[in-house]
């Protein structure tokens, strides 16, 4: 395979050449997960923006299909989403299967000091996403002068069935604006909320697990969210502000039409500023994670966490329990490779730090006084414990960490890939490991 250079992610997906920012336009449509992205397909920094393509039948395993949106006179491609018009609301279905229409936000610059007018239009493909029409009626919002911004853009679209519209989130000047429409052409401005920059999301999610009792997250691109009440026209936090990750993810979007028999809010994020030595591409997306809702002694809380199917590509599995820092290490050693999972659970029974390394580098550092994991505010949901609860995502060039089942996320990059195993805990008389899984992983590029 073409992805297998040694500097290329490889339980990630990263474009061919090129380069890729946010994930755009995810949905599930027809056995296949698409991936579009922000794609500059002739340089490996931004600009020229396209929409690139990839599809997926397990969230694993990409084929890249190309380019499907290209600049055009009302501007570059920026960022959006896509939905499937399954009452073919807009019209633009031929033939049994709806339509999947796109919405994305046309980026002009307008020369010296005169910014940039950012325009709303839509696409829409009759055949799985692999080509697309743009509207003849686009754009299908300008509001520049609303808000007298250059910043109106990354519109997140789905069907709000209470009231049997669709409903636009925008990223507008300070916040995120809320639009409805009937058929995806005409757009009417509802409300607006301040306190987030791009790439709005909004979903509702289960409490606990229990379909009865949901509520809303809104979030922006840099993973600061709310959770509140929405009746389709008007959003209502009933939290403060929170974030739930730290460092290198930007951007993320959610999946949507999947299908009710699974139900999971399924998220991939842009692994922002991830180089990559010598590569024809830069940056990639991040690992899927599945996002819930859980009451923690602090509220209602959104977790993110690795989506189950990691397990397919476990290769070999090591697990043990009840180990010194140092017992562990003369285990570790033995352990080849270079993209791993890792599972595990400590508790620091003396002073407040815990650090676990790769090829000598600390990649995460725990610390219970000032309440950081990797320098990043992170209070232990479980307050007075000593212990934490780890998942870890090595690739050859991100590191992912999963905190307390998903309770804090902080994502940095590698610069370079490494072979040989690596991993060992800085050693410690005082922590204790209660349980460490290692799972060696299979490269998603195989075959
Ligand atoms: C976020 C972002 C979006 C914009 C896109 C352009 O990373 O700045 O707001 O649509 O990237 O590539």
């Amino acid at each position: 395979s073409v992805y297998r250079e040694t500097n290329r992610p490889q339980i990630h997906f990263s474009s061919r050449r090129g380069w890729n920012n946010d994930p755009n336009g995810l949905v599930y449509y027809d056995s296949e997960y698409h991936l579009f992205y922000q794609h500059n397909p002739y340089e490996t920094h931004w600009g020229n923006m396209h929409w690139g393509h990839a599809v997926s039948k397990d969230l694993l395993h990409w084929e890249e299909l190309g380019e499907v949106l290209y600049p055009d006179e009302l501007g570059a491609m920026f960022s959006g989403t896509a939905a499937i018009d399954h009452k073919n609301t807009a019209g633009f279905q031929k033939g049994d299967k709806p339509a999947l229409v796109a919405a994305y936000t046309a980026h002009k610059d307008l020369g010296e000091g005169k910014g940039a007018l950012e325009t709303q239009c839509i696409a829409y493909s009759n055949d799985g996403g692999r080509t697309f029409t743009k509207y003849e009626g686009n754009p299908v919002i300008d509001s520049k002068a609303k808000w007298n911004s250059s910043n109106t853009r990354d519109p997140k679209i789905f069907w709000y069935e209470p009231t049997q519209k669709w409903v636009m989130v925008l990223f507008e000047k300070d916040g995120h604006s809320f639009y409805n429409s009937d058929d995806f052409k005409e757009w009417t401005y509802q409300s607006h909320i301040v306190g987030f920059w791009e790439c709005p999301e909004l979903f509702e999610l289960p409490i606990d697990g229990d379909k009865n009792n949901t509520k809303w997250v809104i979030y922006g691109a840099s993973g600061t969210y709310m959770v509140g009440d929405f009746d389709g026209i008007k959003f209502t936090p009933t939290s403060g502000k929170h974030q739930y990750v730290h460092g290198q993810l930007y951007a993320a979007q959610t999946y949507n039409n999947i299908p009710a028999a699974d139900g999971r809010r399924i998220q991939l994020g842009w692994g922002q500023d991830m180089w990559h030595k010598g590569m024809p591409f830069s940056q990639l997306m991040l690992f899927p994670t599945e996002l819930t809702l859980r009451t923690t002694i602090n509220g209602v809380r959104l977790f993110n966490e690795p989506i189950k199917e990691i397990e397919q590509l476990h290769k070999k599995s090591y697990s043990w329990k009840n180990l010194t820092t140092q017992g562990a290490n003369e285990n570790l050693k033995t352990i080849d490779g270079d993209i791993f999972h890792i599972k595990m659970k400590v508790t620091i029974n003396d002073g407040t730090r815990f650090n676990f390394l790769y090829h000598g580098n600390s990649i995460v550092e725990y610390d219970m006084n000032f309440n950081t994991l990797n320098d990043a505010f992170y209070e232990n949901g479980d307050a007075g414990s000593r212990s934490i609860g780890l998942e870890i995502l090595i690739d050859r060039t991100s590191v992912e960490i999963f905190a307390d089942g998903g309770a804090f996320t902080v994502v940095s990059s590698l610069k370079e890939a490494k072979t040989n195993g690596g991993l060992a805990f800085l050693e410690n008389k005082n922590i204790k490991i209660h349980s460490l899984e290692v799972h060696q992983l299979n490269s998603i590029w195989e075959n």
